[in-house]
């Protein structure tokens, strides 16, 4: 009797031996490899698609043979539902950090619930929850760009092309007439940006007259429509066309394009992002300017701070702060990138940057 429960002692003993060793070995391996779950809102996003695409390319770049690195995306085709479910499945599948462009930035909780509940730290990019659900969690980040730069850097692109003698005020009323095109509303980019473009052209001493705001969802085919619409209200009478981003702005010109305007009776158009399409408008002088929203440099620094919280093994430190401090940003949990003002003078050199990046 004694001695057999001499031998059920030792064999618990070497039960909880083997158990620690191998909890012991799963920790490092799990340092060595990251496994990247990107949930995009809506892939037929123009800067979105392309956005992601420079995320593959960052997370290949830090890959190396004692460091694996993989990324699997997942399109919510913009319900959330769908991407929460989405994210069950990219935890299910063992990703050990997740990059999460929210369909509804208001609505993050039951992403946020889930990741906690395994310890998975969540970087949210492009599309920004707000402050409180950010507090939810110590392992909840934000990369992105401060929307009123961009707005503000349109202000003055539109501001130095209408004080350059141009011909902006073809009515010569001394006003400029302009219409809005605006994103989703209750995205962090729309209302702002309008703001602070309208607010700069002001104060550069711009006497503007706004004839009509249109919401066009960031999409071409929408602000096509929505355009069309605002022309056959005004005719010649718009002078200038501020799109939030340069989807929209290029389906403004679209509409002038099918209604056979000659170029002498178009207005001025602006846009923000520097996509591919965007950037080309731009050198052929078809949008006078727009702002890069440097997808580059926020891809690079989500990698960089998924790859430091991998290897520190916890949701925050050292190497998120390693991250932040480049970017030239003090909180620890928010990586803005800096936007830039694009004109013919300089758009080549984007669009330069960008094959660069992605080949
Ligand atoms: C971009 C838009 C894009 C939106 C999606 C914005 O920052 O400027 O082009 O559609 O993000 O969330
Ligand atoms: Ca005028």
């Amino acid at each position: 009797m004694g001695l057999n429960k001499k031998k059920a002692e030792l064999l618990v003993l070497c039960v909880c031996v083997l158990v620690l060793c191998s909890c012991g070995r799963q920790k490092p391996e799990s340092r060595n490899h990251l496994y990247a779950g990107v949930a995009c809102y809506n892939k037929s996003d123009t800067f979105l698609s392309q956005f992601i695409i420079c995320l593959k390319e960052q997370f290949d770049n830090l890959g190396s043979d004692d460091f694996e690195v993989s990324m699997t995306v997942r399109d919510a085709a913009g319900s959330q539902r769908t991407q929460d479910d989405q994210v069950k499945e990219l935890i299910a599948a063992g990703c050990n950090i997740l990059c999460v462009n929210l369909v509804d930035r208001a609505d993050p909780s039951e992403i946020i619930n889930l990741a906690k509940e395994k310890g998975i730290p969540i970087i949210f990019f492009n599309r920004e929850p707000v402050a409180e659900d950010m507090m939810q969690w110590d392992g909840l980040y934000y990369v992105g760009a401060n929307a009123e730069q961009s707005g503000v850097m349109q202000g003055e692109l539109a501001a130095d092309v209408i004080k350059a003698g141009s011909m902006a005020d073809r009515n010569k009323d001394g006003k400029i007439q302009f219409v809005i095109l605006e994103g989703e509303p209750g995205h962090q980019d729309a209302i702002i940006r309008t703001e602070n473009a309208v607010d700069t052209l002001k104060k550069q001493g711009i006497v503007l007259e706004k004839l009509c705001c249109g919401i066009a969802n960031w999409n071409r085919a929408q602000a096509q429509n929505r355009m069309m619409q605002i022309i056959s209200q005004y005719q010649n009478g718009i002078e200038l066309v501020l799109a939030n981003n340069d989807d929209m702005a290029l389906g403004a010109i679209d509409a002038y394009k099918k209604l056979n305007y000659t170029e002498s009776a178009l207005p001025v158009f602006l846009g923000i992002d520097g996509t591919d399409a965007g950037l080309e408008a731009v050198i052929e002088g078809k949008l006078a300017g727009t702002v890069y929203n440097d997808k580059e440099k926020q891809a690079q620094a989500i990698a960089e701070l998924a790859v430091s919280i991998i290897k520190k093994g916890k949701t925050a430190g050292e190497g998120t702060k390693a991250v932040t401090e480049k970017t030239g940003d003090v909180n620890s949990k928010y990586i803005y990138l800096p936007y830039s003002k694009v004109t013919s003078g300089n758009a080549a050199g984007f669009l330069d940057k960008e094959s660069k990046a992605v080949k």
